[in-house]
């Protein structure tokens, strides 16, 4: 089977090269090398310079000089070119491998390497991507929870595959875009999923460790907090029962028989009626730390998720805020969690929506190591069928200052543990691939995997340069084709958040699908996500002096932006506020208008794409050609329906009519 090459597709490769090492990535990097030169076209590099391959401990001490004034971490490089041989050199071969891939991508868009000289460092220390992928149940079995891209690559009819090699394709893009740890299993284990964690699929598991390593990539599972019972045929989950702790010491001593670098465990507990330590009256903290102390003697890490809130809310009770309780639980437990603890937030406090102020939690806990948690998978935002290029929602997040130290406080630095000196830090994702022969369903999703990791390396990149990257590596240099896709792609987040809910109001999808429109769906439901529309207005009141008091988790001046209507920045004032529809926002229309017009805008953004698409039909291969143009198609009857049905809500609701007359049913 022939899997699409996503951005790996040139066929450059280079005549004269020497890679110095033993370890197992130094001949992964061997492997690579001679693989491209194998379909390749081997290109004369430098007037057929030869490129060494290189850690610093293997370099001569005369060469050893020449990159003694560099400062890289241990898992940066430098590519320098010299008079006799252009090196790639790290400090370890994990970075030598990078360095291998950035030159690649150089060789592939035609760069100048005549006297170049390139340094790099990763941002993130934690690089990683969640799968969540299931292995059990009937319903379930071999397919990715939110996954729009087939079944999964890891697991299928209740085993793990038997066939590894598209395992090893997928470790290869995941180096090629600096991801160094992956989670293969669902947050949410099923009782066949929590079996990964013993004998009975340790001897697979270890070899898709063994996959992942030769890439520079760590495993990861994520487990079941009710294990002792489940699996050990204890009567309890008690984090403080001696009998508990003991039998997390020793499985999970029995995963590094079989895994001795494993990364450790991801952990979704007491959230959405998952077990945890709530049960016995234990906090999070106390559940963390007993499965930190099982770890810490291998070095292994707790990724503990703080999606925590209540999910059995009754609607008709306006006190309960879920934007409030990530920061209700966990701020009072700063400070008391172990070092080798790492709490897991969701870039938003509710769920990755179209748009959401950035948790309190960032910035608010001093004193616990934390990730930031986003979905590559398009939950929300079109699952993969609908165009949405994630990078400039991304950035958009990391550049959010909260202000918890002052002015400056970015989410990027909070998230690569530099503002407040933690030391296990960076970004988390929920990937975007399966089965599917392209990986991601859509072939213009590939641009939202790879922007991922190329983002999460280097977060100054612009969402302009990292889509400009993923094209010319995806379908060449070609000007037109670099410009269209271009442009289609950094328009399209915010098409999607002008034709879907308004103003970050959220959800109004269809419940539990979560793709296309369905106003009140969850309007008196139990999962505490509503928009409170009535004749009057729309929007949630979480000010401090009239509703939920949930700005004030956020430092001033933003808690006082956000808690003044006049001040809440536009985008996101149904978050903050009940909002009449004759409001007049900053930028002067009233709430109704702008509700109006961006719908009717947001769906002829999408014809616009379907012309633009359209010129590309001579310009690109014929498969991505079609994948694109069906889906666009699809796009379009979504973007219309979610049009229709929002103006006539809000026409019926509000009495308004539009002042451009236009057609509302
Ligand atoms: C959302 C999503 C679930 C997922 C959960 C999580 O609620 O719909 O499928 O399990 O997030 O992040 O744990």
């Amino acid at each position: 089977m022939i899997y699409d090459s996503c951005w790996l597709t040139s066929k450059i490769g280079l005549t004269d090269f020497e890679v110095r090492g033993e370890t197992p990535i130094a001949e992964t990097i061997n492997e690579e090398l001679n693989f491209i030169n194998e379909i390749g076209q081997k290109t004369e590099l430098i007037g057929a310079k030869k490129v060494i391959f290189s850690s610093l401990k293997n370099l001569s001490d005369t060469e050893k000089l020449r990159f003694d004034s560099f400062e890289i971490n241990d898992e940066g490089y430098i590519i320098k070119d010299t008079d006799d041989a252009l090196y790639v050199v790290g400090v370890q071969d994990k970075g030598v491998l990078y360095g291998m891939f950035h030159l690649l991508r150089l060789l592939a868009q035609k760069s100048e390497l005549v006297g170049i000289e390139l340094i790099e460092s990763p941002y993130n220390g934690i690089r990683m991507l969640n799968h969540w992928d299931n292995m059990d149940e009937k319903d379930f079995m071999g397919s990715v929870e939110r996954g729009y891209a087939g079944n999964s690559i890891f697991f299928e009819s209740c085993a793990i595959v038997k066939d590894k090699s598209r395992i090893k394709e997928y470790a290869r893009l995941l180096a090629s875009i600096g991801i160094n740890s992956v989670s293969i299993n669902n947050v949410n284990v099923h009782a066949l999923e929590s079996k990964l964690i013993t004998k009975e699929f340790l001897p697979e598991v270890s070899e898709i460790a063994g996959i992942f390593r030769k890439y520079g990539v760590t495993l990861f599972l994520s487990i079941n907090y009710a294990s002792p019972i489940t699996l050990g045929g204890m009567k309890t989950s008690d984090p403080l029962n001696e009998d508990v702790k003991a039998w997390w010491k020793k499985q999970l001593a029995e995963v590094y028989d079989f895994i001795p670098d494993f990364g450790g465990v991801v952990v979704k507990a007491d959230s959405e009626g998952r077990p945890g330590p709530f049960t016995y009256g234990r906090t999070h903290a106390d559940g963390a730390n007993m499965l930190a102390e099982a770890l810490a003697p291998h070095g292994g890490l707790v990724f503990w998720r703080c999606f925590v809130y209540n999910c059995q809310q009754d609607w008709r009770d306006r006190k309960t805020d879920r934007a409030r309780a990530a920061y209700d639980h966990f701020m009072p437990l700063d400070g008391t969690f172990l070092d080798n603890i790492v709490l897991q937030i969701k870039n938003g406090p509710i769920d990755f929506q179209v748009r959401e102020p950035l948790s309190p939690l960032f910035g608010g806990m001093t004193k616990t190591n934390q990730i930031l948690e986003f979905q590559v998978t398009q939950e929300y935002l079109g699952h993969s069928k609908d165009v949405c290029f994630l990078i400039p929602q991304w950035k958009e997040y990391f550049d959010f200052d909260t202000y918890a130290k002052g002015t400056g406080s970015t989410i990027n630095k909070i998230a690569n543990g530099s503002l407040y000196g933690r030391q296990h830090s960076g970004v988390v994702a929920v990937a975007n691939i399966g089965n599917d022969l392209n990986w991601t369903g859509h072939k213009l999703a590939q641009a939202n995997f790879f922007g991922y990791g190329r983002l999460i390396w280097n977060p100054s990149l612009t969402a302009d340069e990292i889509a400009t990257e993923w094209i010319r590596l995806t379908f060449g240099n070609d000007a037109k084709v670099l410009e269209t896709i271009k442009s289609m792609l950094l328009d399209s987040w915010v098409t999607y958040e002008k034709y879907t809910a308004p103003l970050s109001v959220g959800f109004m999808v269809q419940p539990h699908l979560h793709y296309g429109v369905n106003i009140d769906g969850y309007e008196y439901s139990k999962w505490g996500t509503y928009h409170f529309a009535d004749c009057n207005g729309i929007g949630v009141d979480r000010t401090k002096a009239t509703g939920t008091g949930y700005t004030h988790q956020y430092f001033e001046p933003n808690a006082k932006n956000y808690e003044n209507i006049e001040t809440c920045p536009d985008e996101l004032l149904l978050f903050f506020h009940f909002v009449p529809y004759t409001h007049v926002l900053q930028s002067g229309k009233t709430l109704i208008q702008h509700i109006y017009d961006t719908h009717f805008e947001g769906t002829q953004d999408v014809e616009n794409f379907i012309k633009k698409w359209d010129e590309l039909e001579d310009l690109i291969d014929a498969a991505s050609f079609t994948n694109v143009q069906n889906r666009l198609q699809q796009q379009l009857d979504n973007a219309k329906e979610w049009r229709d049905q929002i103006n006539t809500y809000f026409y019926r609701k509000s009495g308004i009519e539009d002042a451009h007359g236009r057609k509302i049913y």
